[in-house]
Parts: structure tokens; C-alpha cells; sequence
């Protein structure tokens, strides 16, 4: 029998957020999560690098995790504006994004770059949250597998387990768009790269988390996680709200 993974609902707020904002958003997070007592979810917040400090204070002895948005491959180095995944995990962050599609069109970076920044995760004792997903152009030429296959071949770092590793797929028609896939057409890329992870990484393949993200908000986020092996949601626009993301969270339970 395997062990159902514990739901992860996660919060990336982009760039966006000043001090005072981003405390006040976290702080009212953590609150809400202790209100909602007993929710299996876990739940995980990504602000931008320059509020990961401030936010780590604001959300200390809450059950909410701290994570970043993107970490460098090296541990460090002449790389001027950079932040490694060592200096991530000083701040008390336990996860990183890495391979968002904003970043691999945004900053060109290549799935080749993402195994490399999540191997580096890894030894920095982060987990990482490995992101892809097919464009509209490919999703319309029938190429959404292919897609998605290949960048799960060459993102996906050599060694992963389900504690340091959740792939997170992330239709980029659907980021910030407020269209989404139909659950049966989520369902059926999940259940791809479920095929993928358990071919590549045998039994922890099998509980390793696959989020789904894309125009994840409170009034659908049910439809969405009733889809087959979806076990959370990587969440943008709508984790800038902490009643929205917290809505979300407890969709998911
Ligand atoms: P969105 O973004 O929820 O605003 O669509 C999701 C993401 O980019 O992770």
C-alpha cells in the first residue's frame, strides 16, 4: 500500500509586495491557519526574495512554510544579483520554485538550467518545486504530452524523493489568464507524469506531489483538486489575499 502524500497548497506572490503589505498578507495567513485547526494541507508561502526575511519573522511559530521564487545553480560566487539556494535555506526557507514558465521565457532559462538549480536545492537541503507546462500553441497542436515529457526529461534532477522534490504543472495559457484546463484534461497529465515519476524514481515516484497551477482561485480550486492525482496547487493572483488563499487551502483539506 502506499501512503497518500500530504497536500501541498503553495503561494507565489511574484513580484509583488513592500514591506508593510507582504507582513501584513503572511501575518494574516498564519492566523487564518490557526483558525482553521486541523487541515492536513500543508501550506507553503513564496514571497519575493527581498521580503523573505520579514516574513519568516511574521510567520514564526505558525504552521505556514516559507519558500523562494528561484535560487541560482551555483552556492556562490561572482554571479552579481543572484541568491543561492544556501542563502535561501539561512533564512529558514524549506522549498524554492524553480523552472516557473516566467522564468524560462522571461530569463531564458533552459530545462537543462532548472535540474541544475534544483540539484542545488537539494544541496542546500531545500525542496524544490520543479514547474513546466505546454504553451496554448502547443496545447492547440496536440503536443501537450510531448511537451511536458520533454521537459520533465531534462528538468527533473538525477536523484529526487518525495521530500525534496514536487512537480508542479503549469499550463503557461493558464497562468494569470483565468482559463483553466478542464479537470479531465488535468487529470490526464497528471496521470502522465505520475507514469514518468514512478518509471524514473520507483516508489517515492509514486508519492511525490504533483501540483496543479494556473487561474487557481476559491471558486474553483474544488473542481480542480477533484481531479486525479492532483495534490495541491502552486497558487499566484490568488495568494495575495489571505481569505482567497486560505479558501483554497481548505478546499483542498
Ligand atoms: P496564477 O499564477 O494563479 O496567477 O495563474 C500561477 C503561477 O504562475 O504559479
Amino acid at each position: 500500500m502506499t501512503a497518500t502524500p500530504r497536500p501541498l497548497v503553495a503561494g507565489n506572490w511574484k513580484m509583488n509586495g513592500l514591506r508593510e503589505d507582504g507582513v501584513a498578507l503572511a501575518r494574516a495567513i498564519a492566523e487564518s491557519r490557526r483558525a482553521a485547526g486541523e487541515v492536513r494541507c500543508e501550506v507553503l508561502i513564496c514571497p519575493p526574495a527581498t521580503l523573505l526575511q520579514a516574513v519568516a519573522d511574521a510567520i514564526a511559530g505558525s504552521a505556514v512554510v516559507l519558500g523562494a521564487q528561484d535560487c541560482h545553480a551555483e552556492a556562490g560566487g561572482a554571479h552579481t544579483g543572484d541568491v543561492s539556494a544556501e542563502m535561501l535555506a539561512d533564512l529558514g526557507c524549506r522549498y524554492v520554485i524553480v523552472g516557473h514558465s516566467e522564468r524560462r521565457a522571461g530569463h531564458g532559462e533552459s530545462s537543462a538550467l532548472v535540474r541544475r538549480k534544483a540539484e542545488a536545492a537539494h544541496r542546500a537541503g531545500l525542496a524544490a518545486i520543479v514547474c513546466l507546462g505546454e504553451s496554448a500553441a502547443e496545447r492547440d497542436a496536440g503536443a501537450t504530452v510531448e511537451t511536458v515529457s520533454r521537459q520533465f526529461a531534462q528538468s527533473m534532477p538525477e536523484a529526487a524523493n518525495s521530500a525534496d522534490t514536487v512537480l508542479a504543472y503549469e499550463p503557461v495559457w493558464a497562468i494569470g489568464s483565468g482559463r483553466t484546463p478542464t479537470p479531465g484534461q488535468i487529470a490526464e497529465v497528471h496521470g502522465h507524469l505520475r507514469a514518468l515519476l514512478v518509471a524514473r524514481y520507483g516508489g517515492d515516484g509514486r508519492t511525490m506531489r504533483i501540483l496543479y497551477g494556473g487561474s487557481v482561485k476559491a471558486e474553483n480550486a474544488s473542481a480542480l483538486f477533484a481531479a486525479a492525482e492532483v495534490d495541491g496547487a502552486l497558487v499566484g493572483g490568488a495568494s495575495l489575499e489571505a481569505a482567497e488563499f486560505m479558501a483554497i487551502v481548505r478546499a483542498k483539506g
